[in-house]
């Protein structure tokens, strides 16, 4: 079906971390229309209440489809985590039963039984998503088997945010918190890195994690599972317009996106300030 009106993909994160998951996503399947929407005004979302992150999140999930968009992915693990199943089971019936809203935790948690031999994995994340136990409850439905280790790491979104994430306090803190993860337990073969801001750290992770241990990052399994979903939701895959189109929205400002953007996309962009309640 040819769309006369752009339908985009929308891509939500709390601030810049989504721009990972984004990356991947435009790489895999280039043809689609997308927007990005930041709510760098309200970032970070990491410790905040499920209220207050359903609150925020339905807002601006609100926003991008008034933007023409049918379906939105919560690139944030916090969201999807504390929001997407209120939004999924009670907003969405009420405000539009024909769009839908993904999240990001369920496609990295129904694989990740092909990456632990030792079947003991460890989950870096926001408090929020720790404390949601999202990762606890959706690995044991496909791998029962699966011990899952946990812990909040609340100094790296700020580190990445505040563009620190390759200076000496970023190894601290990460050497930190991996020290804090694997006293959990000897037996962890593998790691996801469970917040979309991580993927930035990722090398500095790498460092000091020993070699024998994966490090996941989710970009690239989120991806692939769109594209599944695309090809098996027909319906929604024609209702979504295809010329290759990105538009960028922050809800703060679009000078200090654009610079921190270039960062996690490796390009320069040009966003635009978008206010959420107009
Ligand atoms: N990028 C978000 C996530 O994946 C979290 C950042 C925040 O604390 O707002 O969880």
């Amino acid at each position: 079906m040819q769309n006369n009106l752009a339908s985009p993909i929308g891509i939500f994160d709390s601030g810049y971390g989504g721009l990972t998951v984004f990356r991947e996503i435009e790489q895999l399947m280039p043809n689609y229309d997308y927007i990005y929407l930041g709510d760098n005004a309200r970032v970070p979302y990491g410790n905040r209440s499920f209220e207050t992150v359903h609150e925020f999140t339905w807002q601006c999930v609100k926003k991008l489809f008034k933007l023409g968009c049918p379906l939105v992915i919560l690139a944030c693990n916090t969201a999807s985590a504390k929001a997407l199943r209120t939004i999924q089971q009670r907003d969405l019936p009420d405000y539009d039963s024909n769009r839908r809203v993904l999240g990001v935790i369920r496609p990295t948690t129904e694989v990740i039984g092909e990456y632990t031999k030792t079947r003991h994995v460890g989950i870096f994340a926001t408090k929020g998503t720790v404390l949601s136990q999202s990762y606890v409850i959706e690995i044991e439905k496909f791998f029962p088997d699966i011990h899952v280790h946990q812990l909040a790491c609340p100094m790296w979104v700020p580190l990445v945010e505040n563009n620190e994430h390759l200076g000496p306090g970023a190894d601290y803190f990460v050497k930190k918190y991996i020290d804090e993860l694997l006293n959990q337990s000897p037996e962890i073969d593998a790691i996801i890195l469970a917040c979309t801001h991580y993927p930035l750290l990722r090398d500095k992770i790498q460092q000091y994690l020993p070699p024998h241990i994966r490090l996941i990052s989710q970009g690239q399994i989120v991806a692939q599972k769109l594209n599944d979903y695309l090809k098996r939701h027909t319906e929604m895959e024609a209702r979504l317009s295809q010329s290759g189109s990105h538009q960028f929205y922050t809800t703060d400002d679009p000078t200090d996106f654009d610079q921190k953007a270039a960062l996690f996309l490796g390009r320069t962009i040009s966003s635009s300030h978008l206010d959420l309640f107009i």
